[in-house]
């Protein structure tokens, strides 16, 4: 992987850049639309390509490995030919929903026994089984198994399972130099700097990442619930440790306006469900606010979804149709819904992008923040 840093604001440290992988070049800052399952839901690769246009997406280890399962994957020669998606694509390595989704859990210094929440069967990750796995599903950017603590989270806690995320950092990096590549392309991994909301875990956390002197970084257990000035701060702790000539990848993130705060702080690389979750429940992000399509306002209003017209759906519907596709609960609303929000996601880092390579980005990013927070 290369990363060239191509422009940084002279008002906040956001930053422009280009990181060139196998699969292709991705402009940072970039928005990962989230394909846990191997598909952004609803949404076919023509339309992704074409319209959203992403050079990246994300998929989830412990999602792939539970469904269609590890050997399904090798068999169809990686994620990219079993998907038919031909750019670059990041899977995370489990950390996260081994926690959030399965019914049941124990982790060890060993690492986590869980229950999948698909059949109950209980299943095994260490940090060396889920980077060969992470071989075997064969992204470009495989993530290190890491521990995401909750919000809020006791300092002891924090403190035990930051040093244990460590531990386990070196053993992926000690087992990953032992496990072949899988595929044809190279794969690059990301080491995962966590901490919760104390900033000197935080502080210790990013010097310990930027220590093994991996290509690229991620900053995890941020946006699991405490208030938006808090993650900024950790951010902010993190960013300054931190390499600069390295991508800066910040997990789960965010609203909008989150993201263009944390671009702000130093981020290049997110992802999140919002886009296409809130989208399915009916949420539309705009550069003028969020609309609850769902909401009787819109019933019969016959303007087109948004006048930007980012994606061929933002004029080809009305509000009043898209409104009724969820009142009778029809796919195609939440398909509309979804490559709307993941448009309007790529739009605004793309934006953000041009405004820092001008030189213009904090201004800009201060008017967009403000008119971005509103409900319409
Ligand atoms: N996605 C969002 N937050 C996290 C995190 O802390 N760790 C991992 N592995 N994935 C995440």
């Amino acid at each position: 992987m290369k990363f060239k840093l191509e422009a940084k604001d002279a008002n906040s440290q956001a930053r422009a850049g280009e990181i060139t992988l196998d699969h292709g070049i991705i402009e940072t800052p970039i928005f990962m639309p989230v394909g846990t399952v191997g598909t952004v839901k609803g949404v076919h690769q023509k339309e992704l390509k074409d319209e959203i246009n992403p050079d990246i997406i994300l998929g989830n280890t412990y999602h792939l490995y539970l469904r269609p399962q590890t050997p399904i994957l090798e068999k169809a020669g990686g994620i990219h030919k079993f998907m038919n998606w031909d750019r670059n694509i990041l899977t995370d390595s489990g950390g996260y929903q081994v926690y959030s989704l399965s019914a049941n859990r124990k982790i060890k210094e060993e690492g986590v026994k869980f229950k999948s929440h698909i059949d109950g069967s209980y299943h095994f990750f260490t940090p060396e089984n889920v980077m060969e796995i992470q071989r075997k599903i064969g992204a470009d950017i495989i993530m290190a198994f890491d521990e995401c603590t909750p919000y809020p989270c006791d300092y002891n806690y924090a403190k035990r399972s930051m040093h244990m995320t460590h531990r386990w950092l070196d053993r992926c990096i000690t087992h990953l130099d032992k496990t072949p590549l899988h595929y044809d392309y190279n794969q690059t991994f990301f080491p995962i700097v966590q901490g919760s909301t104390y900033k000197d875990l935080r502080k210790q956390s990013a010097e310990y990442i930027a220590s093994v002197g991996a290509a690229g970084n991620a900053i995890g257990g941020l946006s699991v619930g405490e208030p938006a000035e808090e993650m900024y701060e950790m951010t902010a702790v993190v960013t300054e440790i931190l390499p600069e000539d390295k991508p800066r990848y910040l997990m789960g993130v965010g609203t909008p306006i989150n993201i263009l705060e944390n671009i702000a702080l130093g981020i290049d690389m997110f992802d999140c469900v919002m886009p296409t979750r809130n989208g399915r429940n009916g949420m539309l992000f705009t550069a003028h606010g969020t609309i609850n399509i769902k909401n009787k306002k819109w019933e019969a209003d016959f303007s087109a979804i948004d006048e930007m017209d980012i994606t061929w759906v933002d004029t080809a519907y009305s509000k009043a149709y898209v409104r009724h596709l969820f009142t009778v609960n029809e796919m195609l609303g939440r398909q509309i819904a979804t490559i709307h929000n993941l448009g309007f996601y790529l739009w605004l880092v793309r934006e953000a992008r041009k405004h820092i390579l001008a030189g213009d980005f904090n201004a800009w990013k201060n008017i967009m923040v403000k008119q971005m927070d509103k409900r319409l």
